[in-house]
């Protein structure tokens, strides 16, 4: 069958492509894998499969999760930056998707544009995974999702804080409201909000208030990210001015509850959008927020690689 016509093929553009009751068996499977992998118990469920890896942006936590979850799971993963393949030469965006398909099980793709993932999507006839656009960083989610499940149960009712830049990390939260089912307040500065398409989608649950204390009162969860994200590399300085008053503080921790987590996706910055004491303290989950990449990244590439049994 060719590209393009393979109307069965699952995808994750969006975490919106899962169903609620599959993004909690996601997380739950991703805590026994983790179980499993710290138990030396073999969960090679992949083997003979091919992951491609395209990277247009550079990236540590998410090649590295998903190139040793491959890798765990028994099967392989294939990095393939732009810049070594005709990718980067011109060839189109459905002539990869294509060709690639007859030879990975999956194709993996961090870019700019979540268009360049919808387009691959649209042609392969693998399942297409995004690991981050302007517009979403699903995997990250799942992750995240994971570990406050860890740390305090069911993330179902839980409040959880987004303060600093509407942009992709909270565009993931907020689909994440949708299908866990969770309050979210966001405090973004003036005219930094994030996509109203997506906000209005799950007004529901989300509430955007630009006041990060506000935001913060009685959160289970705050998390943040740096203020110019890769691309936003010319707005810096006149972010840093702008977001400085959302800085996530001790004085912003005060403000939720006594038992609140911390995350962030990383890389941080400290100093900007965390200061060292939060980041580094005790209420602060980041190291474990970024080993959950591994294992939920092994969760969704089980749900969209394997045979069906
Ligand atoms: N959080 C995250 O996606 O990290 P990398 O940019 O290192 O992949």
């Amino acid at each position: 069958m060719d590209a393009g016509h393979t109307p069965h093929c699952r995808h994750l553009r969006s975490l919106l492509d899962l169903s609620s009751e599959e993004a909690r068996a996601l997380i739950a499977r991703a805590i026994e894998l983790k179980r499993m992998q710290r138990a030396g118990e073999d969960h090679r469920t992949l083997a003979g499969k091919a992951l491609g890896m395209i990277f247009e942006k550079s990236s540590t936590r998410t090649r590295v999760s998903f190139e040793t979850g491959m890798f765990q799971l028994g099967g392989h993963a294939l990095f393939l930056s732009p810049r070594d393949t005709q990718l980067g030469r011109g060839e189109p965006i459905e002539d990869s998707a294509r060709v690639l398909s007859r030879m990975v099980d999956g194709i993996m793709i961090r870019t700019f544009d979540q268009e360049t993932v919808e387009r691959f999507a649209e042609y392969s006839s693998v399942p297409v995974i995004n690991a981050l656009t302007d517009r979403f960083h699903p995997c990250q989610l799942l992750a995240d999702v994971q570990t406050l499940v860890e740390h305090r149960g069911d993330i179902r009712g839980k409040r959880v804080a987004w303060i600093g830049d509407g942009n992709n990390m909270c565009h993931s939260f907020i689909n994440a409201a949708r299908l866990f089912d969770f309050e979210l307040r966001i405090a973004c500065p003036e005219g930094y909000a994030p996509d109203g398409a997506i906000y209005a989608a799950a007004s529901d649950r989300c509430i955007i208030v630009h006041d990060p204390a506000k935001a913060a009162e009685g959160a289970d969860l705050i998390a943040t990210d740096v203020w110019a994200s890769m691309g936003q590399e010319d707005e810096q300085a006149h972010r840093q001015a702008l977001f400085a008053p959302f800085q996530v503080d001790d004085a912003i921790m005060a403000r939720a509850a006594k038992d609140a987590l911390f995350m962030h996706c990383l890389p941080a910055h400290r100093g900007e959008e965390v200061s060292a004491s939060v980041i580094d303290g005790p209420q602060s989950v980041v190291w474990d927020e970024a080993e959950n990449r591994l294992h939920a990244q092994k969760a969704l590439l089980e749900f969209l690689l394997r045979p069906a049994a």
